[in-house]
């Protein structure tokens, strides 16, 4: 009897076990200030939870009960969110998030290629986090980038149009400290970094990059070229 592999493998939950946190008085000020700009305090977890992952690595146990203490809250309740979106990380991982995109178009276009590469060159499987704390290698589903397939994350940042020979490059340049960017643009700092981001801190580079690429524009060059327009009698603005 053969089994469909699925891509959500259970990750198990919050390691409640491991108490190490970073989280100080200025981290707490900081996520309070966040719970403080909503009506309903809880509506604020999110990004709190980004923020805890951006200090602690991960959704600390720690950061839990601190989060829940903020919102009114219980642990439960917190833990639930925290293991609902594959964004949160239940233990720590590496410096770099390698996400590579194995969803129908990009797997077709390569993708199943470049996990294959970079588990090989990294010695790790995906889920896995490299012995030195470098890299941790993710499955990602579609990046609603599909037109710059195969497509590679580096701390949520696109790598689009990847190859196994890009990639090994790109493993090269982060694991010797060199300056890289992201195909659209920004430069690729690190996944706590991100989490920052996510966490609703501004690191004063939203615009770097374009806005869109050519490839998903090519349907307005295409209507300009040929005059097409919306259809008559609709408000197409
Ligand atoms: S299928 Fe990979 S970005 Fe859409």
């Amino acid at each position: 009897m053969s089994h469909f592999q699925s891509y959500f493998p259970d990750t198990g939950s919050v390691d409640m076990t491991d108490r190490t946190s970073a989280l100080d008085k200025s981290h707490i000020e900081r996520l309070t200030a966040m719970a403080d700009r909503y009506p309903e305090r809880r509506s604020a977890l999110l990004p709190m939870l980004h923020y805890v992952q951006a200090v602690d690595g991960r959704v600390s146990p720690v950061g839990i009960e601190i989060c829940a203490e903020i919102v009114g809250a219980t642990s439960a309740e917190v833990s639930g969110v925290a293991t609902f979106y594959t964004q949160f990380r239940r233990r720590a991982g590496g410096k770099h998030h390698i996400g590579i995109c194995t969803t129908a178009l990009c797997a077709v276009m390569g993708g199943d290629a470049l996990v294959e590469t970079v588990e090989r060159k990294l010695g790790i499987q995906a889920d896995e986090t490299t012995p030195d704390g470098l890299f941790t290698l993710e499955r990602i589903e579609c990046n609603a980038a599909c037109d710059f397939a195969p497509v590679m994350m580096v701390n949520w940042e696109f790598m689009d149009n990847m190859t196994p020979d890009k990639a090994e490059q790109l493993l090269d340049d982060l694991a010797a400290g060199r300056v890289v960017h992201s195909t659209r643009g920004p430069e690729i700092t690190s996944w706590a970094d991100t989490e920052a981001v996510l966490a609703g801190l501004d690191d004063g580079r939203a615009d770097e990059g374009p806005s869109a690429g050519g490839p998903s524009l090519e349907g307005v060059r295409l209507a300009a070229e040929h005059g097409w327009t919306g259809v008559p009698g609709k408000d197409t603005k």
